[in-house]
């Protein structure tokens, strides 16, 4: 819902929502505060009129720091979570991806090591499984304990990431027991890398083959496939960075029956297109991820799946390669093009494009950006709502300000943007992180090393 009201911080937390009028009222803002034990004057006070104020985005799908074809994304916890800051995103789940032959509690340690005390803005993590045997499936146990209750797996990637169908079920069975949910990459691995060979085969190595030898259709038989293998096994599924209309008819019908299925898609699918994968000159490389960009039609399928919650999630799916040196690797060959889009900080911004299209209504901004991933991974109600006992990460956001995405302009350690001249209307006046303005005008105000590690609990969504 929407209401004309002041908020009112104490430390790090929400204290009282009052409603207009409340917070100038003397004996009203004296009776909250010493409710809330706190002094009876503030020590700031943020003009918020004319402006939006909402929780802090949660950005449940980023790769900071992730090896990947014999590199890495080029965003540090510390680089990436100022970013995020910038636009309006105030906690970050990220991946720990387990390497074959090794342990998923040491692979969490190292994720850690990388993180803790390095981040500007809060932080969880999943866990990609990529070495499904006994073990593992233990150690899944204790990484819940840990507060890592996510488990992403690939049908795509054979010898890299990729689990056999046996596999997925052993995990998704062990997801049953624990209440995990089981992410899935769902992208039929096995049979796209037969069309990647015969395009080398035949010398179509340009950028543009990524997405041809990507097909939806392949999209929408993994999620079938894995939505049938989640019901065998009992467990709850979520479908990661969904981009083909093939797949979302499968959730949508998965949903309907009852089965706990969900799914996420990321602004790229949303305002980009397979047209900016043949982009020449080897530009397209910068659009190479996986799943591909689509036709426009898929787009628009995806905006209906946001509206009816057959899609309940906006995250990035940020993972950045430098165009010079990175994507690089793979002119010649689009299968070296290391796979990945910037987007961390612009998702607020590029979803509000949608509130103002009349694609998405100002509320399911917010829910889809901020509200329903803090009840799918178990944040909520610490994070993404406004309420006393909430953490106090707030967005104060202009609906009428103007600004132009750019390279030259943007925060993430990336040499291009995959929007480079997009006009946006809204922008981020204030940001704070548990109570602590992290970003105001433009500025960073934060230090990297406020962000927390956040034990995150099971699923809330599960019938
Ligand atoms: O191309 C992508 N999406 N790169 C990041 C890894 C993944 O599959 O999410
Ligand atoms: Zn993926
Ligand atoms: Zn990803």
């Amino acid at each position: 819902g929407t209401l004309d009201a002041d908020v009112l911080i104490v430390g790090e937390k929400i204290a009282a929502v009052l409603a207009r009028g409340e917070a100038t009222d003397a004996a009203t803002f004296a009776a909250a505060t010493a409710a809330a034990d706190a002094e009876p004057e503030a020590d700031m006070l943020i003009d918020a009129s004319g402006k939006y104020v909402i929780p802090g985005g949660i950005d449940a799908h980023t790769h900071m720091e992730m090896p990947f074809g014999g590199t890495f994304s080029v965003d540090t916890f510390e680089t990436g979570t100022k970013a995020a800051a910038h636009g309006g995103t105030t906690t970050i789940i990220d991946f720990a991806v387990q390497a074959k032959g090794t342990s998923l509690l040491a692979t969490l340690d190292k994720w850690h090591e990388k993180a803790d005390g390095n981040c500007a803005i809060d932080y969880g993590f999943h866990m990609i499984v990529s070495d499904v045997n006994d073990a593992t499936l233990k150690e899944m146990e204790s990484c819940i304990g840990g507060g890592v209750t996510s488990f992403k797996m690939f049908m795509a990637y054979p010898g890299v990431f990729y689990a056999t169908d046996g596999e997925i079920l052993l995990a998704m069975q062990q997801a049953q027991r624990t209440g995990a949910t089981i992410m899935m990459h769902a992208e039929n691995g096995i049979a796209i890398d037969q069309l990647v060979a015969q395009a080398l085969a035949a010398g179509r190595t340009d950028p543009v083959n990524h997405g041809l030898t990507r097909p939806p259709e392949l999209e929408g038989e993994a999620t079938s496939r894995a939505i049938t293998l989640a019901k065998v096994a009992g467990c709850p599924l979520y479908i990661v960075h969904l981009s083909a209309a093939q797949a979302l008819a499968a959730v949508a019908e998965a949903r309907d029956a009852g089965q706990n299925v969900f799914a996420e898609t990321c602004p790229q699918y949303l305002y980009l297109t397979l047209d900016d994968l043949a982009r020449p000159d080897f530009e397209g490389a910068k659009f190479i991820a996986s799943p591909p960009l689509r036709t426009a039609d898929h787009g628009k399928a995806l905006w209906r799946g946001l509206r009816t919650n057959d899609l309940a999630v906006v995250s990035t799916d940020h993972c950045p390669f430098c165009f010079k040196e990175q994507k690089e690797l793979g002119r010649g060959d689009f299968s070296k093009v290391p796979n990945g889009i910037p987007g961390v900080e612009h998702r607020m911004d590029l979803l509000h494009q949608g509130v103002v299209s009349g694609e998405i209504s100002l509320q399911r901004w917010v829910e889809t950006c901020s509200t329903t991933p803090a009840r799918m991974f178990g944040l909520y109600p610490r994070k993404g709502v406004i309420a006393p006992g909430a953490d106090a990460d707030i967005v104060i956001y202009d609906p009428a300000a103007t600004q132009t995405l750019s390279a030259a302009t943007h925060h993430m350690n990336v040499d291009y943007s995959a929007y480079e001249g997009m006009q946006i209307t809204g922008k981020v006046a204030v940001t704070l992180s548990r109570g602590r303005v992290v970003v105001a005008d433009g500025e960073f105000r934060g230090s990297p090393g406020h962000g927390t590690f956040l034990s995150r609990g099971l699923n809330q969504y599960l019938i």
